[in-house]
């Protein structure tokens, strides 16, 4: 049994699609242990808490410094004993202590079929914005294992959204969200705890 962590920031949509997927059976052997938050008024903490999820928040405002939160933070994700590790529009950078002890074990959703509209600035409806302003006709989401940098680690899986006239920001994100996050993301999950993915 894949002994999973989730790192969330926000309404926590793609960590729900995850436990839904468990409990339909679509993801097998794995089990969400914990789901930690910077952010105390995730709404994600929430899902997990309904959930019967340990949830918890370790948040930079309470540490003296960047490198303080760090420790905290891989500290927390330590005590679970977690297999794999899934950022689940987690917005904060995974310090490099974190990706040394867990290198190959930390797993990203994006937003965007990287290497397009990825990297620093690239997160959220911002991502969204810049396909929109290039005016691509195919957009999507990627699933990529997290190395040193921001958006860089090997693909996973991606999913091709379609852009549609009319598209805003929000439109287009919902569309990525329903049409691509929500299924590669604990599909890559499944692939993982089944030893399924090709090297
Ligand atoms: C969304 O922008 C999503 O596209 C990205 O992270 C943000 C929050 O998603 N992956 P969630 O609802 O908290 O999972």
């Amino acid at each position: 049994m894949l002994r999973v962590g989730v790192l969330v920031s926000g309404g926590g949509t793609n960590l729900q699609a995850i436990l839904d997927a468990i409990d339909k059976g679509t993801v097998t052997n794995a089990r969400v242990e914990a789901v930690i938050s910077n952010n105390a008024n995730a709404f994600a903490l929430e899902r997990a808490k309904k959930h019967g999820i340990a949830a918890e928040c370790v948040s930079p405002r309470d540490f003296p410094d960047r490198e303080a939160f760090h420790e905290a933070l891989l500290s927390r994700v330590d005590s679970y004993h977690l297999d794999l590790l899934v950022l689940a529009g987690f917005l904060v950078k995974i310090p490099e202590a974190m990706i040394a002890g867990y290198r190959g074990r930390i797993i990203n959703i994006h937003p965007s079929l990287i290497p397009s509209f990825c990297g620093v600035g690239y997160y959220g409806l911002k991502v969204h914005e810049a396909a929109l302003a290039r005016g691509v006709k195919v957009t999507g989401a990627t699933v990529h294992f997290v190395d040193e940098g921001m958006d860089s680690g090997p693909i996973i899986l991606q999913k091709a959204v379609e852009v549609k006239a009319g598209d805003t920001p929000e439109i287009l994100q919902r569309r990525v969200m329903e049409e691509a996050e929500w299924k590669i993301l604990p599909q890559a999950i499944h692939m993982i705890a089944n030893n399924l993915l090709q090297e």
